[in-house]
């Protein structure tokens, strides 16, 4: 544990935080989709935390599935070039899709993934990301369910990583710059 408190500065939001702020979200989501049959969409890997416990939030029936797109491989910057490692496997026609994320950085993989769920003919598609970095914002994301907005600073913990580690974090912080410089 003195290992990888070393390599941390300072925790933006706690595990009470998020969810508390999960619990808020979900109060929401249960209302706007009353009777509409609603698809959580994950986008692997870094959604993963946020995934499992937004959706036990819900109290509501619900499908579950799963994207993995990657645009940051082994940096800490956006490449803009998003690769799809896993598609869907379920047909959107029809359906009310909540694209489930950890962030909003650059915006850049979302705004790819929204063009990518244009054409497949969902009922509805909305955002809900539980961070956002509103200074780092490269395109603009209408994201309709935001947890919190954080400064531009390179956050690890609950779903997210640096080189694939920090991921398993309870709370969400603040990686030690000399951790990657
Ligand atoms: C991270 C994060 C978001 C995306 C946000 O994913 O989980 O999906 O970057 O950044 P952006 O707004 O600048 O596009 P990453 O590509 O690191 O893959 P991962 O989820 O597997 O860690
Ligand atoms: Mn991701
Ligand atoms: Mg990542």
């Amino acid at each position: 544990a003195a290992e990888i408190a070393d390599q941390l500065t300072t925790v933006l939001v706690t595990e009470e935080e998020i969810r508390e702020k999960l619990d808020e979200l979900a109060r929401r989501v249960e209302s706007d989709y009353d009777g509409k049959e609603l698809l959580l969409v994950g986008v692997l890997k870094g959604a993963v935390m946020v995934m499992a416990d937004f959706a036990r939030a819900l109290n509501r029936p619900l499908e579950m599935d799963w994207m993995a797109v990657s645009s940051y491989g082994a940096g800490t910057k956006s490449s803009g070039v998003v690769q799809i490692r896993k598609d869907l496997d379920t047909d959107l026609t029809g359906k009310h899709v909540l694209i489930v994320e950890d962030i909003i950085d650059s915006g850049l993989t979302l705004s790819w993934l929204l063009e990518n769920f244009a054409s497949r003919g969902a009922a509805s598609i909305e955002i809900l990301a539980l961070l956002r970095k509103p200074e780092a914002a490269k395109v603009h994301i209408d994201s309709k369910y935001v947890g919190f907005d954080i400064p531009t600073e390179f956050v690890v913990g609950y779903g997210l990583d640096y080189n694939e580690r920090y991921r398993n974090l309870r709370d969400v912080a603040v990686l030690a710059p000399h951790v990657y410089s």
